[in-house]
């Protein structure tokens, strides 16, 4: 088998159109989900419009509704019951895997977020050190390789992993391809920045770091905005060890980087409109003060100048309104 695998990206007309490099379409948006365990109701989620925490049964329901609305590809973020750091249970995110890829089939192409920060107790996105003060990379990355593992065998087309640990494209590459997977696409958030534009997302994923904790941000490991030579090292780095697609993230603060790496590392880009950036928009809409549907195809041509292929952004299930419009 080859270590680089050109021919996964050309697999389905999903990810063929995905890749594509004009236009803003439909096709080339990937819409958010939240699934938590054991919730009674979908729980709206402050500052995105029409986007919940769903439970498993209204999962179904809202990606029903998607595929009516054109939408065709997911992000899938799973919230379980039980929080640990070591040995930690994927089941719950891999049955929700199993069910929509049941349900729906090929009809959707489902990415699945590989983190540990909605199931620690702390809310990190690995495994704390002895001392509390840092995370341990090896112990953390040899849970999302599980993880992974987990997602892909429950029939995920994509995983992509958000911790920042190092290694972890190589490790978890490695374990798919030795477990028959290397039609499992990896989708690395390459240059993630250490963003005060999370805010929404993390109450939609229950993934805040806990007060108290020693470790009290995300500052050692996810990147300083400040440094952008360490988006060319991650870049670079993670394209070397096998990830299919790059990402940046957020979108708008760091256009410049997804302009220059997208020339650059002749990779699918993809570019994270985050909820906080999202949130804004919306903010601004509601104020009377912009109109949505002009408002959001603006930033979407954005990404798509500046180079990206595809955009993960929570306003998907209405961008065939917007794109129209
Ligand atoms: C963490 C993760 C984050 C997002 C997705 N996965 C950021 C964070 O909590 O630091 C952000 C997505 C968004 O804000 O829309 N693994
Ligand atoms: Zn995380």
């Amino acid at each position: 088998m080859s270590p680089l695998n050109l021919r996964r990206l050309r697999q389905n007309e999903h990810v063929r159109s995905l890749t594509r490099e004009v236009h803003v379409g439909l096709d080339q948006l990937i819409q958010p989900l939240f699934v938590a365990e054991g919730g009674a109701h979908p729980a709206p989620i402050p500052g995105l419009t029409g986007v919940h925490q769903d439970n498993a049964e209204s999962l179904l329901r809202q990606v029903e509704r998607d595929l009516g609305a054109g939408v065709r590809k997911f992000l899938l973020f799973g919230v379980p019951q039980a929080r640990s750091e070591r040995q930690i249970d994927w089941s719950f995110t891999a049955g929700q895997v199993r069910a929509l890829k049941a349900r729906f089939g090929r009809d959707l192409w489902l990415a699945t977020d590989v983190c540990l920060c909605s199931s620690t107790p702390h809310g990190h996105c690995g495994v704390l050190n002895a001392e509390g003060d840092h995370l341990d990379n090896d112990a953390s990355v040899g849970e999302l390789v599980r993880a992974a593992l987990a997602y892909a065998h429950a029939g995920a087309d994509c995983v992509a992993p958000s911790d920042m640990m190092d290694g972890r494209i190589a490790a978890i590459r490695q374990a798919l391809d030795g477990a028959g997977l290397e039609r499992t696409i990896l989708m690395s958030y390459a240059v993630k920045f250490h963003s005060t534009l999370y805010g929404p997302f993390r109450v939609a994923a229950d993934s805040a770091p806990k007060s108290g904790a020693a470790l009290r941000d995300r500052a050692t490991y996810q990147l300083d905005p400040a440094r952008p030579s360490d988006a060319w090292l991650c870049a670079e780095r993670d394209a070397a060890e096998g990830a299919d697609i790059l990402m940046v993230k957020p979108g708008l603060p760091y256009l410049d980087l997804l302009r220059e790496l997208s020339r650059a590392i002749r990779k699918p880009w993809a570019v994270y409109h985050v909820s906080g950036e999202f949130a804004a928009l919306e903010a601004l809409a509601a104020q009377g003060l912009a109109n949505r549907a002009a408002l959001h195809r603006e930033i979407l041509t954005a990404f798509r100048r500046a180079g990206a292929s595809m955009i993960i952004t929570y306003g998907a299930r209405y961008a065939r309104d917007w794109l129209a419009a």
